[in-house]
């Protein structure tokens, strides 16, 4: 894996973004896979400063999000159809057919699910995935225990990952419970990965992806069998390993 160390948030953000657009300007990656979250709002605020500086069109370029949580309609403001809106789709010009998210309202599930799929085949795969890390190693909504081989499903979110997102979240509403995620199997397909980790809460995760075994306790330990990996991580999510050590 190859690792870029960064002092803190801000020059993750800039890091990641300028990774992004290198791909897209490239014309290397006309697929890119998105991730939401905390992380990656800093990434987004730079890519679109980078795209409407440079003048960039991307009416070619498809974008392929992760996951989407069950019962939240497109326009409800904690969806991740919102979140993508608010950072990123509503300053480029994307045209919103080329923006794929799973529903979170689909009436069939099962069919969302392999609609999803056959979408991510039909466009000839994913070249470039972003992905963010949680505490306890998810990727997407994987959470610990998610069969390496998984394709697009639905899944019940972990406690912790629940307690995680509930910040987002007036009080008294209901956190989802579930969501519809791309699967392992369909992530590592990707031609490329970059994940973005910043902070302390993040370093346990960081560490065990790096060093620890591959295994399905640890989903983010599968991308040690990736073979185009990038991690752009701060001093504080690297602080419980020494990289030199690594690389
Ligand atoms: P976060 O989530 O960016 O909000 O920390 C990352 C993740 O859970 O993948």
């Amino acid at each position: 894996m190859n690792i870029i160390q960064v002092q803190d948030y801000e020059e993750m953000s800039e890091q990641g973004a300028e990774f992004l657009f290198r791909e897209i300007m490239s014309g290397r990656s006309k697929v890119i896979g998105l991730a939401t979250g905390g992380t990656p709002v800093g990434l987004y605020k730079h890519l679109v400063e980078k795209i409407n500086a440079n003048e960039v069109s991307l009416t070619d370029v498809h974008t392929v999000n992760l996951d989407e949580y069950i019962g939240l309609s497109d326009d409800h403001p904690n969806s991740y159809h919102q979140y993508m809106f608010q950072n990123l789709f509503q300053y480029i010009d994307i045209p919103s057919a080329n923006r794929h998210l799973p529903s979170g309202t689909a009436a069939d599930f099962s069919e969302e699910c392999r609609r999803y799929e056959r979408l991510i085949q039909q466009l000839g795969g994913v070249d470039t995935q972003l992905l963010g890390i949680g505490a306890n190693g998810h990727i997407a909504f994987n959470e610990p225990g998610s069969p390496f081989d998984g394709r697009t499903r639905v899944v019940d979110l972990a406690p912790a990952t629940i307690e995680a997102n509930s910040r987002y979240f007036n009080e008294g509403e209901t956190v989802p419970s579930q969501a519809v995620t791309m699967g392992i199997g369909t992530i590592m397909e990707s031609g490329r990965i970059v994940m973005i980790a910043s902070g302390k809460e993040k370093a346990a995760a960081v560490k065990e992806m790096l060093t620890g075994e591959v295994t399905e306790d640890c989903p983010a330990t599968v991308l040690q069998k990736h073979d185009d990996v990038t991690l752009i991580a701060d001093a504080e999510a690297l602080s419980e390993i020494d990289v030199k050590n690594i690389q």
